[in-house]
């Protein structure tokens, strides 16, 4: 126990009582339970910037001396290079990210380090620390989310006219066009990228200035301080700026929505390409051996991208009930926010980053041609799409043509496709005799109608598969992701 009075700055350790309020130190125990320094300190750019631009306000106010400010810069540059330099002395005494650095630089600067602190609290420090590295890791995740695109919109220009079975219940249903199939997924992760800019902007608001939770006595000019930090607005709630994460929720959220679109695609990939499918390889980097079976090749990335969704969609659980029921304004529960947050950001950046990769190919330097990506086998596709009556909705098309209700067309379909089936032959290996059977009006010209191609090219309508329309899309992502 501690009776004397502490002289020293308390900043420096903890290994002492937190204040002359505190009778004992804080055990070894609560110590590690509590602190944050080992996951927040990747928050230390976001900390300093946010702290210059505060000390850079403060003096501009005339809260504190220019001197100060300069002495902080001094600092705070110092620090930076020494955390670069991988010399910092992290110090879990110290708890987190923020008292790290504010000890660090008042053993630099001396009293102007004690100063920065004014008019601040670790409340409003911590909100605007996540909202600042969050922004940055956003616009990483856009970027990766349109090289994703790049590379699924260069996939489907050189696919234009292959030809797979689209399914509806894993069942074969009518035949696409695999650039179609593969723009499907350029739509999914077009919305996903709208969702995150959609989120920076509530991101991108200032916390800073709501102090510990009411606001502050200090002549703070908050609009400067945004404006500084490139922030698009001031939270206008001393007690919610401090207290909610709801950012970090829909973040995470739109994070999940992500993960799921990748889950999708990854299981596609997967069935595509196993033997009984045999549409696709994907080049050997990015799969693994059996350690038994030697002929294995296991598409680990898809598998693994389809397995981390569940982590992700975790974190968001992990969050919104860590958010729920809080009085305000702030609570400590809210330090458990950065693990799932980080952990979805690394997730999501490193999955879109090998999807891009994996599907596109890499540069090779040598020709500057793209390499590596996946590749097709438009003749399995196409026999696969030759069978299970893929294009018998056409030939109900046709005779609806010819004046039947659809209803009734449908229901002599259903009688042709059962007597090719009996005969274990396509509705086009049918001889044009025994089709007349069906409905007298069929001509020879049906054939066309129920050939994979005449099938695509007659889903002629926006958003179709018929390959022109395709075509008109493929110009619009093009120029879009350009
Ligand atoms: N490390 C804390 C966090 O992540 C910083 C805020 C601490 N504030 C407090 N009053 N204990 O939330």
């Amino acid at each position: 126990m501690s009776t004397s009075a502490p002289s020293h700055n308390q900043l420096d350790s903890k290994a002492e009582a937190w204040s002359a309020l505190f009778s004992e130190p804080m055990s070894d125990l609560v110590k590690r339970y509590t602190s944050s320094v080992f996951f927040d300190k990747r928050m230390w750019q976001a900390d300093i910037q946010g702290s210059l631009a505060h000390a850079e306000m403060l003096s501009a106010q005339k809260i504190i001396a220019a001197e100060d400010f300069a002495a902080i810069q001094k600092g705070m540059a110092q620090i930076t290079s020494e955390i670069e330099a991988g010399t910092f002395d992290w110090k879990l005494d110290l708890e987190d990210v923020h008292l790290n650095i504010e000890a660090r630089l008042t053993s630099l600067v001396g009293d102007a380090g004690k100063r920065l602190h004014t008019g601040r609290s670790r409340n409003d420090q911590v909100a605007t620390d996540v909202r600042l590295w969050l922004r940055g890791e956003i616009d990483l995740i856009e970027g990766l989310l349109k090289e994703l695109q790049r590379s699924l919109v260069e996939v489907a220009e050189k696919n234009v006219d292959v030809i797979l079975p689209g399914f509806t219940h894993l069942q074969v249903a009518q035949p696409v066009s695999f650039a179609h199939h593969l723009l499907a997924y350029v739509e999914m992760f077009k919305r996903d990228a709208e969702r995150m800019l959609d989120v920076r902007k509530r991101v991108n608001v200032l916390p800073l200035g709501s102090a510990a939770l009411a606001g502050t006595t200090y002549p703070l000019d908050r609009e400067r301080v945004a404006k500084t930090l490139g922030m698009e607005g001031v939270s206008q709630n001393s007690l919610d700026g401090v207290s909610d994460r709801d950012f970090a929720i829909e973040f995470t959220a739109a994070a999940s929505l992500c993960m799921v679109h990748v889950s999708r695609l990854s299981e596609e990939l997967i069935i595509w390409m196993s033997q009984n499918f045999g549409f696709i390889k994907i080049a050997d980097r990015f799969t693994t051996g059996s350690s038994i079976m030697p002929q294995k090749k296991n598409p680990d990335v898809p598998e693994l991208a389809r397995g981390k969704t569940g982590r992700v969609v975790g974190h968001l659980m992990g969050l919104i009930t860590l958010m729920k029921g809080q009085p305000l304004a702030y609570n400590k529960d809210n330090q458990e926010d950065k693990e799932p947050l980080f952990d979805t950001v690394d997730t999501l950046k490193d999955t879109l980053r090998i999807f891009a990769e994996m599907i596109g190919g890499q540069i090779n330097p040598a020709t500057g041609k793209k390499e590596g990506g996946i590749t097709v086998n438009a003749e399995n596709m196409r026999a696969a799409a030759l069978k299970g009556y893929a294009t018998a909705t056409d030939l109900a098309d046709y005779l609806v043509k010819k004046g039947l209700p659809f209803r009734d067309a449908h229901e002599t379909v259903a009688h042709a496709v059962k007597l090719a089936t009996l005969k274990g032959v396509d509705l086009t290996e049918l001889p044009l005799a025994e089709l007349q059977a069906f409905n007298p009006n069929i001509e020879a010209d049906v054939f066309e109608a129920l050939s994979l191609e005449g099938s695509l090219n007659a889903r002629n309508t926006l958003g179709g598969t018929a390959p022109a329309q395709v075509r008109i899309q493929l110009a619009k992502h093009h120029a879009r992701l350009a």
